[in-house]
């Protein structure tokens, strides 16, 4: 396994973006390990799987079906052979991929497919929930994100061209049930670098950031 980071935070965080930005300043990948929670979502709705049939939820994380491929530029999610990456942005997949994230069979079948990221020559910059705490607990350097609440929302109303009190009440459900989950909810790792990114731009956070990680690897 080669060097991990990991960057957790609630919804619109900025996690992807950071984490974008880190692994291109440091060459390494980047995973945003959401984007399982959400293909999966997203194919058991075209598979008209319920998202409360835990079985065949977690038959569905080994099947071929759906995949998820790390890239430079977005964590891109295959079904059936078709890139469907933007359908999944969508904050009713978002909210879908945190209902079926609660089971524990789920989380524990594609804990494998997560860790298998860190696989490659490079080094990987892993995104989440549980990725310090849980998929990567002995990560060189784990990173915590957090924002207001309404600027998160607006953040991501504008990037989806949605109404932003609308934004507010989904991210703040999605949150809540992602924090208050009994398996592996959301937490601040212990030893994380907590950044509040409420008033600052990307290149800020990111800067901070590529600062605390190299303190760690260099
Ligand atoms: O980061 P995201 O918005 O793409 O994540 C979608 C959902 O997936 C999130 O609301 C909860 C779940 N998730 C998780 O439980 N653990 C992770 N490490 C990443 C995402």
């Amino acid at each position: 396994m080669g060097m991990v980071i990991t960057i957790d935070g609630p919804a619109a965080s900025g996690k992807s973006s950071v984490s974008r930005e880190l692994a291109r300043r440091l060459g390494w990948q980047w995973v945003s390990t959401g984007a399982f929670y959400r293909g999966l979502a997203f194919a058991a709705l075209q598979l008209q799987i319920d998202l409360d049939d835990v079985k065949n939820l977690a038959e569905l994380t080994h099947n071929p079906v759906w995949s998820v491929r790390m890239n430079e530029d977005r964590t891109r999610v295959f079904f059936q052979d078709q890139d469907v990456t933007d359908l999944i942005a969508h904050e009713d997949v978002g909210n879908f991929a945190s209902k079926v994230s609660h089971y524990p069979e789920v989380r524990k079948a594609l804990l494998d497919a997560q860790r298998g990221c860190s696989d490659g020559p490079q080094g990987l910059v892993a995104e989440g929930r549980d990725c310090g705490t849980v998929v990567f607990p002995k990560a060189e350097a784990k990173v915590y994100l957090t924002a207001h609440s309404a600027n998160r929302a607006a953040r991501r109303a504008a990037e989806l061209g949605l109404d932003h009190e609308d934004m507010v009440k989904a991210q703040q459900q999605r949150d809540l049930q992602d924090s208050t989950r009994k398996v592996a909810p959301m937490a601040v790792p212990e030893d994380a670098l907590v950044v509040d990114t409420t008033t600052l731009n990307l290149e800020q956070v990111v800067d901070k950031v590529e600062q605390f990680v190299r303190s760690k690897v260099d």
